[in-house]
């Protein structure tokens, strides 16, 4: 995970395995938008399982939606999170609590997912951040 600034706010880059993609279709049930019905959080070519372009490239601003803290990458399984933590990100402010794909959990004072902003990917190796992309959702 790298973190870079946009509009003078941090932008996450997250690398998936592909353990970790497979996680974000198992807790929909415990998520509060898992179907990404709140538009206006990613971009209609990021509306699909992983909010992403690339499913093993993850780009979201690491912006809480409750009041702007950013949260703390959780990204492994366990540990202080408990046993049923996927990996995922912890907001220490008021508690929320996001999947690996920004989706926010019920009951976290967050009230959306997480922002994914417009990106593109110029190459392989070169993404664009403010600028959408044109590839179909
Ligand atoms: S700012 Fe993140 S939970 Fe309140």
């Amino acid at each position: 995970m790298i973190t870079v600034e946009w509009r003078g706010k941090p932008v996450w880059v997250v690398s998936l395995t592909d353990e970790m993609v497979k996680t974000l279709g198992q807790h929909d049930d415990k998520l509060s938008d898992p179907q990404l019905e709140v538009t206006s959080q990613q971009p209609d070519y990021c509306k699909n399982a992983t909010r992403s372009i690339k499913p093993n490239l993850m780009v979201m601003e690491g912006v809480c939606t409750h009041l702007g803290c950013s949260p703390s990458p959780k990204l492994q399984p366990g540990g202080d999170m408990g046993g049923d933590w996927q990996g995922g990100f912890f907001c220490p402010c008021h508690g929320s609590k996001f999947d690996l794909a920004g989706r926010v959990f019920k009951g976290s004072p967050a009230p959306t997912n997480l922002m994914v902003p417009p990106h593109q990917y110029l190459s392989d190796a070169v993404l664009l951040i403010g600028e959408h992309s044109k590839e179909a959702a």
